[in-house]
């Protein structure tokens, strides 16, 4: 069930038998030649929408911009700041708690925010030890990157090997083709594999290391039937991840 198409009522009666709610959450941000610039935000939709149907979870609104500042000399990026984002996360988890809502599973589709996600789970948790936020007073928060779910991983080992990189990957592209089939594009690669190296600089550092935006990656490899693969593969991942996050004390 997704939030954004349900009414109060609905809201209402699911809080009667579960307390959890996924959030997919993503980046605007430059993804290669080929890729789009929806991508991160667009993957864990996908998945979430799906696992959403399929287990009548309820999944909220996606949110689309993240902290992507190391993409910013590329034209569409949009970031946040670390600051804003912990203070966006912050806002949205305590809206939902004071509706009674524990548990905030956030599938996450960008690697650049895993660790401001960490930090305003740690505001949060910091605000609920110093005992001074009642309506936070049992909510528990935490990442799922779907990239980095077993099985998707084993799929793309299999796939594509060492072609698979770190950014612009040849998953992730084939995942939001799948999601978006009218937006494919079918681009030549050079180098056909990108250069790899360290993300954590400033936005003209980043396009000097990795001219076309890809880093490691061939995202030319990908393809819409791949994506289906891997929506299939990120949504077990995802459950089991979330049933095991469910079910902690
Ligand atoms: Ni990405």
């Amino acid at each position: 069930m997704r939030l954004q198409h349900a009414t109060w009522q609905e809201v209402e009666a699911y809080l009667q038998h579960a307390t959890g709610i996924i959030l997919p959450i993503g980046s605007t941000e430059q993804h290669g030649p080929n890729g789009l610039v929806g991508t991160d935000a667009i993957c864990p939709e996908a998945i979430a929408w799906e696992l959403g149907e399929r287990e009548g979870v309820l999944v909220g609104p996606t949110l689309s911009l993240g902290m992507a500042q190391h993409h910013l000399a590329f034209p569409g990026s949009i970031s946040l700041r670390p600051s804003t984002l912990i203070a966006l996360v912050r806002d949205t988890v305590v809206s939902l708690g004071r509706h009674g809502f524990t548990h905030v599973f956030f599938l996450n589709g960008h690697g650049g925010n895993i660790a401001t996600l960490s930090a305003a789970y740690a505001e949060v948790y910091a605000e609920q030890s110093m005992g001074y936020a009642s309506p936070l007073a049992s909510l528990n928060l935490t990442t799922h990157n779907w990239f980095a779910g077993p099985r998707v991983r084993e799929l793309a080992q299999a796939l594509y090997g060492n072609a698979e990189g770190s950014h612009a990957t040849a998953s992730e592209v084939s995942l939001s083709w799948y999601a978006c089939p009218q937006a494919v594009k079918q681009v030549a690669m050079s180098p056909t594999v990108a250069p790899v190296g360290s993300a954590q600089c400033h936005a003209e550092a980043f396009r000097r290391r990795f001219p076309d935006g890809r880093m490691g990656s061939n995202p030319a490899l990908a393809s819409v039937e791949h994506g289906r693969r891997f929506l299939e593969a990120g949504v077990d991942d995802a459950w089991e991840a979330y049933q095991a996050f469910i079910g902690q004390a």
